[in-house]
């Protein structure tokens, strides 16, 4: 009688342990399509605003394959390299807001500046700046502040370099959330076109 029972609950642990091995599987399945929900990383905002073609798999398959180096080459031009990304020095906080603003405004600035707002900026703050870009209410739908209206009072008393020091941080030092920080994505000269087209917005 013993014998049997013993049988009888040693199949009940077996069936137990491939019950717990499935519900692993499952939960393993459920967390790992999960992540495919969460924003890439680097940006701050709560929802992936600027998808990329190479996140596709099929577009990925298209790009070209990148040379190596050849077998035994040694780097030579990077202690005088002066990219300006990869060069840029390091600012600690609350050294950004003495920078001054280099541009001089013309017709050539300021519709460089316009363009480069249209393409990173205006999906969320809107074309005039207001705020009123499309991103910005599901920013708000997914727990963000909407997006700042920066010809508001606001933006006006910052001086220029705190503007740009807003755009190279983003939400990363900053109390802002959902702005997303573009040190890696817009050059210095860029990011002082932004500031002046951002003054000129303002009516400056
Ligand atoms: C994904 C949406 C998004 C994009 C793209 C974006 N921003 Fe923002 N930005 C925000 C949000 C949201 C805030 C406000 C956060 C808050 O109030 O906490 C903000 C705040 C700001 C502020 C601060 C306003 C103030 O005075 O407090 C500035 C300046 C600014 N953005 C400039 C820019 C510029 C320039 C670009 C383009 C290079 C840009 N933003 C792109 C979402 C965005």
């Amino acid at each position: 009688m013993s014998h049997i029972a013993g049988i009888g609950s040693d199949k009940l642990g077996a069936g137990r342990s491939t019950r717990r091995a499935l519900l692993l599987v499952v939960v393993l399945i459920v967390a790992i399509a999960a992540t495919g929900c969460l924003a890439k990383s680097g940006s701050y905002a709560p929802i992936d605003w600027a998808a990329e073609m190479h996140y596709s798999q099929s577009y990925r398959a298209q790009e070209p394959p990148r040379l190596s180096s050849p077998l035994g080459a040694v780097p030579f031009k990077f202690a005088s390299d002066t990219r300006e990304l990869t060069r840029e020095p390091a600012i600690g906080p609350g050294g950004y807001s003495a920078l001054t603003n280099p541009v001089t405004r013309t017709a050539a600035t300021s519709a460089a500046g316009a363009e480069l707002f249209r393409v990173n900026c205006s999906m969320c703050h809107g074309t005039e700046g207001l705020g009123d870009g499309r991103v910005s209410a599901f920013l708000l739908a997914y727990g963000s502040a909407p997006a700042a209206n920066v010809t508001g009072a606001g933006t006006v008393s910052r001086t220029d370099g705190e503007i740009f020091e807003l755009i190279v941080q983003g939400g990363a030092t900053s109390t802002l959330l959902g702005m997303p920080a573009f040190q890696n994505l817009l050059s210095p000269s860029d990011r002082w076109l932004l500031v002046d087209y951002i003054r000129e917005l303002q009516g400056n």
